[in-house]
């Protein structure tokens, strides 16, 4: 009797198991089947193999994207829809209601990242999204400038201070210290003092929370996140004591004098009942992470490009070229956020003419994609030529609204969800790189192996810049 009752019980639980695998490599029967399916193996590829997201693109993505413009990919523990197509992107960005945001919280509760940035003025939908909107929008779209430029001459002193030591750099960290105190001071209302010193708090923490984030093997599979696995106990615990020490900090260290901030925004919003606690730190969280990661992520990049090109950096230098159209074309090349997935379907639809796509299904955009499609770039969508924008700043700038416009270059979202944080991003990144090419010749670091991130947000992994004066 008891053999037979474990004789079920085994085949019950191989067949589960079996479901289950079933159910990464193959996408649900109802999916569209008008558009590839990428192979499964495809979104772990950077947690065993040695390539990084451009590689991956390019043997994987790229020709059925280009074709198709949509495709069916398995990411974060379900198969997705992918779109790099600017008709069918622009459908999404008009179609809120259809294409509803649905992060993190949502998608992949109990995950690290979750914990992390909670429900925001990013992820949320509807009602929340405007009353987080209501809150927040203000001191992102109207920050004070002004530290920017002190912030500057205190990340060259460290740059200097470091050449003592070496001639090559590796740069992230400064810069994640530089766009911290840029978000804290110009945004925030937070003198996070990350430039002070050699070690911030701040800093360390953060480093360390983006650590476990960043993991690919969780970054596919959250779920296991579910599991009391102890590192990844460990990671949600210290990110709730992170989360909790900042929201505090914004309480003691906000001055209602800087009446726009969005320390002091956060704060009379939770004093008066118009935010919960919880949506008090998932928005004072995301406002400082969105503010100083992504713009990190550009700076990286652009410097990666100026370091293998020093020609560029002389047209630069002497305002041959704007710089605007180096960073739009690193945007188009390098996009910081490559891939987003976070809008499910609230009912059945079709995207495009035969798209047919069920309610409940989560739908994305691949940025590294559409600012590589030769359908819409040409023949060298794959090569760095910031002379693509035009000449003149006004021409230029005429060229990047329309391509925004038309979700050609959507790495800044488009349309109602459009990120709030663009101009300033864009006004840093230009202080940044001229203060630095300014002063010093750059080059790639002679031990360096050029190299994307493997997964997750794009800019090159570990750089190393090698600084001469100019
Ligand atoms: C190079 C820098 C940046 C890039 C590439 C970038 C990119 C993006 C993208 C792609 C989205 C849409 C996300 C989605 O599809 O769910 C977004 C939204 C947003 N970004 Fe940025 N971002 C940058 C800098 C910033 C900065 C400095 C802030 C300041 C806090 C910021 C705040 C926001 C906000 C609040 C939204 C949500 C807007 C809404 O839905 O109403 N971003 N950003």
């Amino acid at each position: 009797m008891l053999s037979e009752i474990l004789k079920y019980l085994v085949i019950a639980i191989g067949s589960y198991s079996v479901y289950l695998v079933l159910e990464i490599i193959f996408p649900p029967f109802n999916f569209p089947k008008t558009i590839p399916t990428i192979p499964f193996y495809v979104s772990f590829l950077g947690s065993y193999e040695n390539l990084d997201q451009e590689q991956i693109y390019k043997r994987y993505l790229k020709d059925k994207l280009e074709k198709y413009g949509a495709v069916k990919i398995y990411f974060a523990s379900r198969w997705n829809i992918l779109v790099s197509r600017p008709e069918y992107l622009l459908t999404i960005f008009k179609n809120e209601d259809v294409y509803a945001k649905s992060g993190n919280h949502i998608k992949i509760p109990g995950s690290v990242m979750a914990s992390y940035t909670g429900d925001n003025i990013i992820s949320a939908h509807g009602e929340l999204w405007k009353l987080y909107r209501e809150v927040v929008a203000p001191s992102i779209q109207f920050p004070d400038k002004e530290p920017v430029y002190k912030n500057t001459k205190m990340m060259l002193e460290i740059i200097e201070n470091e050449l003592k030591n070496s001639d090559t750099i590796a740069i992230a960290d400064i810069l994640q210290r530089y766009t911290l105190n840029n978000v804290g001071n110009s945004m925030i209302g937070i003198d996070f003092r990350a430039l002070e010193g050699s070690q911030s708090f701040m800093h360390q923490k953060i480093k360390y929370v983006k650590s476990q984030i960043f993991r690919p093997f969780y970054m596919n599979f959250p779920y296991f996140d579910k599991f009391p696995i102890p590192s990844r106990l460990t990671a949600k615990r210290e990110v709730n004591s992170f989360r909790n020490w900042y929201g505090q900090k914004l309480i003691d260290e906000h001055k209602p004098e800087l009446s726009n901030s969005a320390a002091t925004k956060l704060v009379n919003a939770l004093k008066d009942g118009k935010l919960t606690e919880k949506q008090y730190l998932d928005n004072a969280v995301i406002v400082m992470v969105a503010g100083h990661e992504n713009p990190l992520l550009l700076m990286l990049s652009v410097l990666f490009i100026l370091g293998k090109n020093p020609d560029l950096q002389e047209s630069l230098r002497t305002e041959k070229i704007p710089l605007e159209s180096v960073i739009y074309e690193t945007l188009r090349v390098y996009p910081p956020l490559a891939q987003i997935i976070n809008r499910c379907t609230t009912k059945a639809t079709v995207l495009g003419e035969n798209i047919f796509i069920p309610k409940g299904v989560y739908v994305g955009y691949n940025n590294l994609a559409t600012g590589r499609d030769r359908g819409i770039w040409g023949p060298d969508a794959d090569e760095f030529n910031p002379s693509r924008w035009g000449n003149t700043l006004d021409e230029i700038n005429q060229n990047y609204s329309q391509a925004k416009r038309m979700a050609t270059l959507p790495a800044f979202h488009g349309r109602k969800r459009a990120c709030l944080g663009e101009k300033f991003a864009i006004f840093e990144i230009k202080e940044c790189i001229s203060a630095i090419i300014g002063k010093y010749r750059i080059s790639l670091g002679e031990n360096w192996k050029p190299k994307l991130t493997p997964s997750g947000p794009v800019c090159p992994l570990g750089l190393q810049i090698k600084f001469e004066k100019a």
